[in-house]
């Protein structure tokens, strides 16, 4: 499926272009290509009790990487049941923790393995989860999601879509392949187990959105609660590309302090250490929202800071979190597996 972790350490190899011979080869699946691929599957499987753990994990990897390639970028992690206790796990594997405001639903949060696939058209995910299911009656799916990026598209390098506010996504991720590598991906000095070096950590909420609600405010209302314009212009007129100053701002009259942007990232300069890569789901009229997904080299640097400080954000009364979990991506390669089996 990719390379060995050395790859990783090449600026410019992650974020090859879907399709390119060397984006398919060699970039980790989960970060290939700018903007990720617009239709998703997240497969949250249970290893049932008694099952030899690596084992399961193995045949997971398997099923994965028999997958992964062409118009599919498909890729394993590992949730902290996957992980025996005699490994030396990555300092941050752990249950996804119940945030203040969250409902999370034990059918459609946490798991032993995740199964993420993506791909260019919804037919190409559906044969592709059948294929890995096929090939892993054993393990037991927890909870499914599938999800799509509307108008999915690559703008100043950045993966950009449209959210079910109407707005677009994307504008705070890094432009450059040697940046979303710098955010995503754990180095060798964070005291992170070897085995570990090339992974990364990804964090899933299944966020439901008030669409109803939202859509009753005026546009301006909705862009004074998000801190940006629909379509990514800071309300300061700053333009998409570039980072707003929020610092000649100090009581919020141009940005409120509790807008999302804001809160998020309270100096743009210095933006959170994540890759945001997120899709929108559809359920029912009145179960729509975000397939939340991001990727980062230290959880508490990365998502957790940045969801503490969203608490009481403008946002918050059109937003509920009822699902989702932590995971691992292992690094590229089969190295890591030996991990599982030997310590
Ligand atoms: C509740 C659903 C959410 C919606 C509708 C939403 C929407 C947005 C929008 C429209 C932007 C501005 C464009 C962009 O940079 O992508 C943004 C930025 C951002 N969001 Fe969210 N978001 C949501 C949840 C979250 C969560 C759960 C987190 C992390 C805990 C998060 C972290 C961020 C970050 C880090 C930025 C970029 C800030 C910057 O660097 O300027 N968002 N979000």
């Amino acid at each position: 499926m990719a390379a060995g972790a050395g790859g990783l350490t090449a600026a410019g190899v992650i974020a090859l272009p879907h399709g390119s011979p060397e984006g398919s080869g060699k970039a980790p699946a989960h970060l290939r290509g700018a903007a990720p691929l617009p239709y998703a599957q997240f497969i949250s499987l249970d290893i049932p009790l008694g099952s030899e753990r690596a084992d399961a994990v193995r045949a997971a990897h398997q099923a994965i990487t028999a997958i992964d390639g062409g118009d599919i970028a498909a890729w394993l992690a590992l949730g902290e049941g996957a992980l025996p206790s005699r490994t030396v796990r990555p300092r941050h594997v752990r249950k996804m923790p119940s945030f203040t405001g969250d409902l999370l639903n034990p059918a459609q949060s946490h798991g032993d393995l995740l199964l993420h696939i993506t791909g260019s058209s919804a037919r190409a995910v559906r044969q592709a989860a059948k294929r890995a299911l096929r090939a892993l009656p054993q393990q037991q799916v927890r909870w499914r999601a599938d999800g799509t990026r509307p108008e999915n598209r690559t703008e100043d390098g950045r993966g950009l879509s449209r959210n079910p506010f109407h707005f677009t996504e994307g504008h705070g991720n890094p432009a450059t392949a040697a940046e979303i590598t710098e955010r995503a991906t754990i180095r060798a000095g964070q005291g992170e187990p070897s085995w570990a070096i090339g992974g990364s950590y990804e964090v899933i909420r299944i966020i439901r959105l008030a669409t109803d609600f939202w859509d009753r405010d005026t546009l301006d209302e909705q862009e004074r609660i998000t801190g940006r314009r629909r379509n990514g212009r800071w309300l300061d007129g700053t333009a998409s590309t570039e980072r707003a100053v929020f610092a000649t701002d100090p009581h919020g009259k141009i940005t409120p302090l509790d807008a999302h942007v804001r809160r998020a990232a309270p100096n743009p300069r210095t933006p959170p250490p994540m890759v945001r890569r997120s899709y929108n789901y559809h359920r029912a009229p009145d179960d729509q929202g975000l397939i939340f997904s991001c990727f980062q080299s230290d959880l508490e640097k990365g998502f957790e800071a940045v969801q503490r400080r969203l608490q009481g954000e403008a946002m918050a009364k059109y937003t509920l979190t009822t699902g989702g979990g932590y995971f691992f991506v292992p690094p590229p390669g089969e190295a890591w597996l030996s991990a599982l089996t030997e310590s």
